[in-house]
């Protein structure tokens, strides 16, 4: 009797456990290595895993996401449209998506061809390199901690990263595809239409397919780093100020205290870094742009890069028509830049070092040169400062991204009607 009892009450407990983490399955902070490692197992995917991982009601349910520790800070721009809600499945699916050369009309190239994880999700030529080595004149970007923007590309072109993303697959330099052709391709292979069968409604399509890359884009953002580490005590002993001599009597305050002098020994930053972060927020003036936990301020400007040409790329003006865009691109991210070397629009410029140099001169002149563009006048010390804080204050980890787990052109599980 006291057996069943006890059965009963564990049972119950068990119960509520089990009610909680089905609840609990919805939360998850991006960047948690679940979300982009895959489909467990090893190899290409066979119909069986897929199966399995579909008839998970967990992988559907929509996630409640958060974002990692210092980017937090940003989280007012989240952007998730509400006709494309986060799940594990579509994650995934646009995982695999992304890897994929088949969505090109050659097999050669892939969304990562140009945006690799191994590159800083940058790629390291000057220009994107496409199907038959052909070129196009724009730097290939970044994809990360796209999920913060609504504007994507150089110019801001494309409204959304679902817009943006089937873009590539159809431009004739880069997957020189057309959209008729990977659709096609996707949907016969039955790994796919498993997937998009059960993720979508309306099955293989390309909105479906831009709708999944976008989802697995959002799920890649940077992780804690330096500057993160550093800026949280910084706050705390200004918000504190008052309180910093009394701590021992307010054991609260000091363990939180305690709890973020911790984190900047996690995530370290040397005297030299961290005199570069005073340039950069004060005599450098990077922030007037480079603002927020994201380090943009998601506007266009002219810094004159490109503007020496005879005909320059006019970005943001195409776009607009307005004169004062001539020449202005969007301001981009600066968490893990040391990571995608060559840098700007154009990738004119090899390292961060030109890059700094490029500032202290102000820019280029030219009519529509950005009037925060002024000549700072820094030291060698001083430059190399800034070099510190942008290499050591703001480079953190990216998720851990399987680029393998693909489903293959015909599944080894799968019977061929020949
Ligand atoms: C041939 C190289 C190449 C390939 C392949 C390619 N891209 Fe790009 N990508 C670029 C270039 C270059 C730009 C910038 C173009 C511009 O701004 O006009 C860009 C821009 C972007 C942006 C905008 C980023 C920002 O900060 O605004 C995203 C997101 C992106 N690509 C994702 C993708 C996805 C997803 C795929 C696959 C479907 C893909 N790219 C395929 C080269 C490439
Ligand atoms: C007037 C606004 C503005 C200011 C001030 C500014 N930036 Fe930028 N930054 C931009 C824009 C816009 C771009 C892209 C320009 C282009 O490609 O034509 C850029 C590009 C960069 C890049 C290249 C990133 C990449 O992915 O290619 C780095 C690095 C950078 N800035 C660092 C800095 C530093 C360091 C400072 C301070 C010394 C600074 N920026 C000040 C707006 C600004």
């Amino acid at each position: 009797m006291r057996l069943h009892l006890l059965n009963v009450a564990l049972g119950g407990v068990l119960l509520m456990g089990g009610l909680a983490s089905a609840q609990d399955a919805s939360l998850v902070t991006l960047g948690d290595p679940s979300l982009t490692a895959g489909i467990p197992g090893v190899g290409l995917l066979t119909n069986d895993e897929l199966d399995r991982w579909l008839s998970d009601g967990d992988n559907h349910l929509e996630l409640q996401v958060t974002l990692p520790e210092g980017l937090s800070a940003a989280s007012g721009n989240l952007y998730i449209p509400d006709d494309n809600a986060m799940t594990r499945a579509k994650i995934e699916l646009g995982r695999q998506l992304y890897f994929d050369k088949r969505l090109s009309s050659d097999n050669t190239v892939s969304c990562a061809s140009c945006h690799d994880p191994m590159l800083g999700y940058g790629a390291e030529t000057a220009f994107g390199v496409g199907v038959r080595g052909q070129q196009g004149g724009r730097n290939s970007p970044i994809s990360y901690n796209r999920i913060l923007s609504r504007a994507q590309f150089w110019d801001g072109r494309a409204d959304s990263l679902e817009a943006q993303a089937v873009g590539p697959i159809a431009n004739p330099i880069e997957m020189g595809n057309t959209h008729e052709a990977s659709v096609k391709t996707v949907s016969s292979i039955s790994g796919y239409r498993k997937q998009f069968d059960v993720i979508f409604e309306d099955g293989v399509n390309i909105d479906n397919i831009g709708k999944a890359i976008a989802t697995f884009e959002r799920a890649l953002v940077t992780g804690p780093m330096g500057y993160d580490a550093y800026d949280a005590v910084a706050r705390f002993e200004k918000q504190f100020a008052e309180d910093l001599e009394y701590l021992d009597e307010e054991p609260e305050l000091k363990a939180k205290y305690t709890e973020l002098k911790a984190k900047t020994e996690i995530y370290p930053m040397s005297d030299s870094a961290r005199r570069g972060m005073v340039l950069f927020f004060n005599k450098a003036k990077c922030a007037a742009c480079h603002a927020g936990a994201n380090f943009t301020d998601e506007q266009y400007h002219n810094l004159g890069v490109g503007m020496q040409s005879s005909k320059p790329d006019l970005g943001r003006f195409d776009v607009t028509k307005e004169d004062k865009d001539r020449g202005a691109f969007k301001t981009p991210t600066l968490r893990n830049v040391a990571l995608s070397p060559p840098y700007m629009h154009d990738g004119s410029q090899q390292t961060l070092e030109e890059v700094i140099d490029w500032y202290d001169k102000g820019g280029h002149r030219n009519e529509w040169l950005s009037d925060k563009m002024k000549p700072l006048n820094l030291t060698d010390q001083e430059k190399v400062d800034l070099l510190g804080f942008m290499v050591e204050g703001l480079t953190g980890e990216f998720p851990y991204v399987i680029q393998s787990r693909l489903p293959p052109t015909i599944a080894a599980d799968e019977k061929v009607v020949q």
